[in-house]
């Protein structure tokens, strides 16, 4: 399924399954029409229930930023009747001092500096260790073997799981986040990984360990404490927002160094430039597009009056694309002058682990590169990055030498 608009009898479609790039119709409605009463969803697949009344999307940066800033008007809460059914009541749907005071006690254990202690004795083995299991074999899949894997065994490895539980993780944690797919699995493994994680918990309540959910469990403000089952959503709320994003993102940037050779050679030459290339990957292939916001009143909007109840679609890929902020925006390039993305949100929701993410994909880059040499697309392969709000390349089939 597919919708086609036709400027200058020139067609400009969204495929709805993704199958080929959503940009040209982004930076077409960023020009003509940023607010815009659509929808960017294929509503022929939704079941009524889930059918927004109304719906609207914003394609400007400046809108996007605006309504992520104005979390009073444009609300998260409709989350509880989506994730929410899987994953539990979490900050994501929350809004005001209720987000303020549960954000502010997990916010802890995801700060940058919290999170350097983890590099040397989490990440950098975790990422060594995976790609020393590929670096003689010539060739690899990229995303099977490395962008699928790494964010998986290091957040495993963070929570302080058993390293014997890891395939059980991993298999709950995929079924929880195929939820758009396969809703049944994802409620099993939701209710699997509530009592996996009520045992990881109460170990702790007995004797505090030195991971994120021994941090969780002692978090304390004004004496309040998180309540298990708070802890258990905000785990499982880790999930689709600490792994899918992650895997992706790495994806990403690994296609688009690839797919720009000469980048690629000045990255490796020079590992400082890694920063920038992870913001600019984010920004050019944004790997979550577009997050959702319901209005609580009537809002003037680029001179449109969205009315209070509606859906909105906050196009962060689009936004990220804006040619009054970023000149040639189509075009991948580490050298662009800095200037924030949006590819992590903004306002009180902007994304909790933003830190850890940038961590380990540069942990992940530099193991690569110390390890491997001479790095490929393996000739007329037809990897590509696809998907409408999740974007990512589903292999990436290289070749390389090992470095001496
Ligand atoms: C490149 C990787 C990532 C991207 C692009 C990303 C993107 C986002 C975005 C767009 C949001 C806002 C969602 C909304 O407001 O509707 C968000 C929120 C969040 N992210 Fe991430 N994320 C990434 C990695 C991670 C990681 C590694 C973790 C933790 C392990 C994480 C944890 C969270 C949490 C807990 C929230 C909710 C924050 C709140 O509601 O206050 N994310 N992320």
């Amino acid at each position: 399924m597919s919708i086609s608009t036709d400027p200058d009898g020139q067609a400009v479609t969204l495929d709805f399954a993704g199958q080929t790039s959503p940009y040209p119709f982004f930076n077409y409605k960023r020009r003509t029409e940023p607010v815009w009463h659509g929808s960017l969803t294929d509503q022929s697949q939704l079941p009524p229930e889930l059918m927004p009344d109304d719906e609207w999307v914003l394609f400007g940066y400046d809108d996007v930023f605006r309504a992520f800033r104005d979390d009073q008007v444009f609300s998260s809460h409709a989350y509880d009747q989506t994730i929410g059914l899987v994953i539990g009541h979490t900050i994501l749907a929350m809004g005001g001092k209720e987000h303020h005071d549960h954000r502010n006690l997990v916010a802890k254990a995801f700060r940058a500096t919290a999170l350097e202690r983890w590099e040397p004795s989490v990440i950098g083995p975790i990422c060594d260790q995976l790609i020393d299991e590929i670096k003689n074999d010539g060739s690899a899949d990229l995303v099977k073997a490395v962008t699928f894997e790494f964010p998986t065994r290091i957040i495993a490895t963070l929570l302080g799981l058993p390293r014997d539980d890891l395939d059980l993780f991993r298999r709950l944690s995929f079924d929880l986040i195929s939820i758009q797919v396969d809703i049944e699995a994802g409620l099993r493994a939701s209710a699997e990984l509530h009592d996996y994680f009520l045992e990881q918990v109460e170990q702790r309540r007995r004797k505090t360990t030195d991971d994120i959910i021994g941090d969780l469990v002692s978090a304390e403000i004004d004496g309040e404490k998180l309540s298990d089952e708070a802890i258990i959503s905000f785990l499982r709320l880790l999930l689709p927002a600490g792994l899918e994003t992650t895997y992706r993102s790495s994806g990403n940037l690994l296609y688009l160094l690839l797919t720009h050779p000469e980048q690629l050679a000045m990255v490796y030459q020079d590992r400082t430039l890694i920063p920038a290339a992870i913001e600019e990957g984010l920004r050019c292939e944004t790997p979550l597009t577009t997050v959702i916001r319901t209005t609580t009143q009537d809002v003037e909007i680029g001179g449109k009056t969205i009315p209070s109840g509606a859906q909105v679609d906050l196009c962060m890929g689009s936004a990220n694309h804006d040619e009054t902020r970023w000149t040639d925006p189509d075009t991948f390039d580490i050298f662009r002058p800095r200037q924030a993305h949006i590819a992590f949100a903004g306002g009180i929701h902007m994304c909790l682990g933003m830190h850890l993410a940038r961590l380990e994909t540069r942990v992940m880059l530099n193991s690569l590169f110390d390890r491997v040499t001479n790095l490929a697309l393996v000739p007329d392969n037809d990897a590509r990055i696809i998907g409408l709000t999740f974007r990512s390349p589903t292999k990436l089939p290289v070749t390389f030498t090992p470095a001496s």
